[in-house]
């Protein structure tokens, strides 16, 4: 059985979880930028940063995908907003659908990992697209605040670290 971890990630919190599953389950894992073919690949592990929405890399390492029938496909994100929430859960699913071919979609199976951040680090495209939300998420009245808009304004400007390994234990059991 062929399998491979792949991780999109900024800054690192993706994938410090990529390296940690990689450690447990002994499967190699690797930067999607360095991804060539994934031909003899028969399950693919993708773990990608949730930005703006969107999983990291993961439509670029879907194209090189020849055929998906033989394959398994594990998709887990990584995002600040709480993973247990339905309301998040909803909208990445959402997200991943637009994301990746329909037959991907339907046999994917998807995880919802919570990451990190430390604004003092953000790139400055990141902090300017950080402040913008944060602007307009805190004009937003009480009643259309979410659980994801809630938690961008408890952590906005901070550093927080919400990485728990012990969160693989579910993906662990599947593979
Ligand atoms: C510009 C920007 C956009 C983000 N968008 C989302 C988002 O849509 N949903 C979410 O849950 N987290 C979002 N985050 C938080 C990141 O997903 C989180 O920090 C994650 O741990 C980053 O992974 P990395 O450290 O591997 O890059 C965003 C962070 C930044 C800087």
């Amino acid at each position: 059985m062929n399998q491979l971890i792949i991780y999109g990630s900024k800054y690192g919190s993706t994938k410090m979880y990529a390296n940690e599953l990689s450690k447990r389950t002994n499967i190699k894992a690797i930067d999607f930028k360095k991804v060539e073919s994934l031909d003899k690949i028969n399950t693919v592990i993708y773990f990608g940063g949730l930005y703006a929405g969107g999983v990291l890399g993961l439509s670029e390492t879907i194209k090189k995908i020849d055929t998906y029938d033989d394959k398994k496909i594990i998709i887990i994100t990584v995002g600040l907003s709480n993973p247990n929430a339905k309301e998040n859960i909803d909208n990445i699913k959402d997200s991943i659908k637009k994301q990746v071919p329909e037959k991907v979609f339907n046999k994917c199976k998807i995880f919802n990992l919570r990451g990190s951040i430390d604004y003092g680090k953000l790139n400055m495209m990141h902090k300017i697209m950080m402040k913008a939300l944060y602007n307009k998420t805190k004009k937003l009245p009480p009643e259309k605040q979410t659980s994801e808009s809630k938690a961008l304004i408890e952590t906005y400007n901070k550093k927080v670290n919400f990485v728990d390994f012990d969160t693989l234990g579910k993906i662990i059991e599947i593979i």
